[in-house]
């Protein structure tokens, strides 16, 4: 390349750098603006955190009993088979995962339920001989509902590309509910309903009482936490003492600096204006963005030639597990049909991908900053916040670049933050949640 391309091509490198910087600086902003908002969601005014309480609070340890738990979320539908003993151990006793089709996830809200239920049976069929006499199910549904009791709660809206029709609006539950029905499935009870990061925070504190953030970044992104019931003022009728898990909605935070790669993506998503912050952060659109930064370096021919430009033109083709591999050592260029690919280019996509996950794990971690911090501003006691997701588990130097961006705001106090790998912890969690509700019952 010419002195003139290079030189095009390290401002352009730089200039991306800037446009995808945060500095600890930013996030002490971000934090007092993500603090504004909780207290405005708490109060149930016009907040992009809708801060939803969950009905319930941290388990003790004790909850005892078998539970079916279903976990719909992402494009898997997963069913488990969980074991409680009493002592604060969860044992995954079984699982099956199935692919939701894309016709099912875009399709009619009735036949995404029926193919849930489909699942289950064939759980059931593999895992149980014959069918069970009767079953409790714990429900988690990443999605935001308005939770109503520990078991019912209605979806307020579709995240992370879902658009099944019928289903925004009406309780999850009695959806499920119906759909075991129609299948002759009357043995299952729906015990109750969560989100996964609530799911997540009540598997990891079911053994470890430090535990106060359940936190997913996967597909979609969002955290959840202890609050005290006197805070939640949009419940005005829960005067008991004590505490309520709250979950944020995260990935609705709009206090961000946008870029016009970030704009680009929001226009033409179909959720447009809202997910923010999910959409700077989460493994659903880190793709999408490296993607449209190389479509703009090719047209600019500071990347690859011309002709792979319509390998690049298909939104959401480049994928965060593409961009994970780069992270790695690997390359993704045959998916993309390209052969011979030049060194400096396959430096410039690691410099991409690079620049683009670390702003994402970034904002993760402010995001955390702000939620450990409005529970304990100095932070004088120790946090430890469970976290699932592929992204935070499997995205190489994802962690290190949360921690060091915590120890860039708190100093040497972010010692006091321990973030931990929670692994399945929405369906355990889930099924704690269960046990809770089914002997309330009792
Ligand atoms: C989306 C959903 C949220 C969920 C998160 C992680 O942000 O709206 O409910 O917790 O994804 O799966």
């Amino acid at each position: 390349m010419s002195k003139d391309g290079t030189n095009a091509l390290e401002r352009f490198l730089s200039d991306l750098e800037s446009l995808f910087s945060v500095t600890p600086q930013e996030v002490r902003e971000i934090m007092f603006h993500f603090h504004e908002e909780m207290r405005r969601g708490l109060a149930g005014g016009k907040s992009s955190l809708k801060m939803i309480p969950s009905f319930v609070g941290r388990p003790k340890g004790t909850e005892k009993g078998d539970f079916l738990a279903l976990d719909l979320g992402g494009t898997n539908v997963r069913v488990l088979a969980v074991a409680l003993d009493g002592n604060g151990n969860a044992t995954l006793a079984a699982v099956s995962r199935f692919v939701i089709p894309s016709e099912t996830i875009g399709g009619a809200g009735d036949k995404l339920f029926d193919f849930i239920v489909d699942c289950i049976q064939s759980f059931l069929k593999e895992h149980h001989a014959g069918m069970p006499q009767a079953y409790d199910l714990a429900f988690t549904f990443s999605f935001p509902v308005v939770q109503r009791s520990v078991s019912s709660g209605e979806l307020i809206c579709w995240t992370k590309g879902f658009t099944a029709s019928g289903v925004e609006g009406k309780d999850v539950v009695a959806l499920l509910a119906e759909a075991l029905q129609r299948k002759g499935m009357k043995s299952i009870h729906v015990a109750a309903l969560a989100n996964d990061t609530v799911g997540t925070l009540v598997a990891k504190s079911y053994a470890d009482p430090s535990c106060d953030v359940g936190v997913i970044i996967g597909t979609g992104t969002n955290a959840c936490y202890p609050e005290k019931v006197a805070r939640i003022s949009r419940l005005p009728e829960l005067r008991a003492s004590g505490e309520m898990i709250v979950n944020i909605e995260w990935g609705g935070f709009d206090k961000l600096k946008t870029n016009v790669y970030d704009n680009l993506l929001d226009l033409s998503s179909n959720n447009a204006g809202r997910q923010k912050l999910e959409k700077m952060v989460s493994g659903m659109y880190l793709g999408e963005l490296a993607r449209l930064v190389i479509v703009e370096m090719i047209q600019k021919r500071l990347l690859f030639t011309e002709k792979s430009l319509p390998a690049f033109s298909v939104a959401y083709a480049l994928t965060t597990e593409h961009l994970s591999m780069t992270a790695h050592g690997s390359d993704f260029f045959d998916d993309f049909g390209l052969a011979d690919v030049q060194e400096a280019d396959r430096q410039t996509i690691r410099e991409i991908c690079r620049i683009v996950s670390t702003r994402s794990a970034r904002i993760a971690a402010a995001a955390i900053a702000a939620v450990v911090a409005w529970m304990d501003a100095d932070l004088e006691s120790n946090h430890t916040v469970a976290i699932d997701g592929a992204l935070f588990e499997k995205y190489p130097g994802f962690q290190d670049n949360m921690t060091d961006m915590l120890f860039g705001v708190f100093g040497d106090r972010a010692k006091k933050i321990k973030l931990e790998l929670a692994k399945d912890g929405s369906g355990i969690g889930a099924a704690i949640i269960g046990a809770v509700a089914a002997s309330a019952r009792q």
